[in-house]
């Protein structure tokens, strides 16, 4: 279904200097699979999302999805048909929400493809993600979490066959994370979701991704494999060396940073 061949990504920044962001990268991810996104602050996670969710360009390599090749071109003949496949929800909910009121967010999609029945839909989606109380409200008047949940509801609205997630629960509290999980096991559809929480990604899918620093892809393969590599994890720095007191006693050992 998504398949990238020496996909690479490079960007200049504020700064003018030009820098390269993902390095090539070969990746197949057929429909159905549950995917998880790994890697450090400034890995590239965020990027590669936004280059298979089709708001980004590869600057070199290929990304096919149905086995065309999305580019501009793509883009011009099957726009509509890739954004009513692929979702993508960006890490910051507020760059993402733009309208009036929370009932017209979740309705947004659903009217612009033509969906039926939009009062219940959102009215359902809007339940499944507890904001029956603020359909009338602006969304950005909600809280961060509250900002997430509409997001979540008007992408899933749309029922997209791919979800691309960009660490979805970062600012969701316990519960609605709980919720959220439950409820993406409960959806057929192909998902690719980055997070740093190790825990989290055992709920979140089988097979792992893990982005390096300087956007190198270091593993692709089972989740549980790679939770027991712990050379590769410190590679990546999702582990770490820390000192403790145990009963008086100073010592130190490997951690799992696992605290978002
Ligand atoms: N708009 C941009 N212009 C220039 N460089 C950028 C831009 N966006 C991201 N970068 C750089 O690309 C690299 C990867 O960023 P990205 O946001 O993809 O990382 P990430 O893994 O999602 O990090 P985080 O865990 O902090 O969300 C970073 O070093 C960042 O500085
Ligand atoms: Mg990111």
């Amino acid at each position: 279904m998504i398949e990238c061949r020496g996909l690479a990504f490079a960007r200049k920044g504020y700064d003018g200097v030009e820098r390269q962001i993902l390095q090539p990268l070969d990746l197949r991810i057929e429909a159905g699979e549950r995917v998880v996104l790994l890697g450090v602050n400034g890995s590239g996670k965020s990027s590669l999302l936004r280059l298979l969710g089709g708001v980004a360009f590869a600057t070199a390599g290929e990304y096919l999805f149905e086995g065309e090749a999305v580019n501009k071109r793509y883009f011009k003949a099957h726009g509509e048909h890739f954004r009513r496949s692929v979702a993508l929800q960006m890490q910051e909910p507020a760059s993402m929400l733009f309208n009036p009121t929370v009932y017209d967010e979740i309705a947004y999609g659903p009217r612009r493809f033509g969906l039926d029945e939009i009062e219940d839909r959102v009215a359902h989606f809007a339940s499944l993600f507890g904001l029956e109380a603020h359909l009338k409200q602006n969304p950005l008047d909600l809280s961060g979490g509250e900002k997430q949940r509409v997001l979540l509801a008007a992408l899933l609205a749309l029922e997209p066959r791919v979800l691309l997630l960009d660490e979805p629960t970062a600012h969701l509290d316990p519960p609605a994370s709980g919720h959220l999980i439950d409820l993406l096991q409960s959806l057929h559809v192909t998902t690719l979701i980055s997070t740093h929480n190790l825990t989290l990604a055992r709920e979140l899918g089988s097979r792992a991704l893990l982005l390096g620093r300087g956007g190198h892809l270091l593993y692709d393969g089972p989740l549980d494999a790679l939770l027991h590599n712990e050379a590769l994890l410190l590679q990546a720095e999702l582990l770490h060396r820390h000192a403790h007191r145990h009963q008086g006693v100073s010592h130190s050992h490997y951690h799992l940073h696992d605290w978002s």
